[in-house]
């Protein structure tokens, strides 16, 4: 049976996995998956549905007509519908966080997420993807950042999309998150015990996909040059 190799990069918020893993996964033609994009949809779908975040019973009515696709140039389909940039939202960000903390809803999107690791090889993004989705990752990545160096990476990106925010709001809203993230009951924020803790702090993005590209070298050697590709 072919081999499919699969790269797990896991962190807090705006510690910049997403850019690193488009990066990796253009470099090395593997599949990228924002596990984050599809925790933001869900969220989006409840929000429009007039449901609340923290109520697993209001999300359970969701899961079972849920249908959640990624596409090579990273948009993501609700029920057929392209929400990549409703899924930025403010409101959105400010209810994830709830919205993804319920077993139901982990269970679902964790086993979508597995599905689209078994036929391709992948980079995979989020807080959980080497403790849970991908336990039998080739390599994992526990990405992090100082949180002035990802408030400021983020203002920097909602700036440059027009929008009106300040650094000290972004700053909150990242330690909030990771609270939340890392404290939950499932499937919390927190390094898988063989991942490999990269500080991006002073890295620039090309210098963050040249060392994740080195590691997995490192790491599969010989087993990747001789994979049919
Ligand atoms: O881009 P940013 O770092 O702000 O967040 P994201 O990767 O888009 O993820 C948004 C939220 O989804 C996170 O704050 C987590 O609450 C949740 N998430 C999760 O619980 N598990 C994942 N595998 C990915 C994201």
């Amino acid at each position: 049976m072919k081999k499919f190799y699969s790269i797990a990069i896991d962190g807090p918020a705006a510690s910049g996995k997403s850019t690193a893993a488009k990066g990796v996964a253009k470099r090395l033609h593997f599949l990228y998956i924002d596990t984050g994009a599809m925790y933001r949809a869900f969220t989006y779908h409840m929000l429009e549905n007039n449901l609340e975040p923290k109520s697993e019973e209001d999300a359970k009515t969701l899961l079972p007509s849920l249908s959640l696709k990624e596409d090579k140039e990273g948009h993501i389909y609700l029920n057929g519908k392209d929400v990549s940039s409703e899924v930025r939202s403010l409101e959105v960000t400010n209810n994830v966080s709830y919205a993804c903390a319920h077993l139901s809803v982990r269970e679902k999107l964790v086993a979508l997420q597995q599905e689209m690791a078994k036929s391709e090889n992948v980079v995979m993004d989020g807080r959980d993807i080497g403790t849970v989705v991908l336990p039998e990752a080739d390599l994992k990545i526990y990405q992090i950042a100082s949180v002035d160096a990802r408030a400021k990476r983020r203002c920097d990106e909602f700036v440059s999309q027009g929008l009106k925010v300040t650094y000290e709001e972004i700053k909150q809203d990242l330690i909030r998150r990771d609270y939340i993230d890392s404290h939950r009951e499932h499937s919390p924020l927190k390094p898988a015990a063989d991942a490999i803790v990269l500080d991006t702090s002073f890295m620039s993005i090309e210098e963050e996909i040249e060392a994740i590209i080195k590691l997995f070298y490192k790491k599969v050697g010989d087993l990747w040059n001789n994979t049919e590709k």
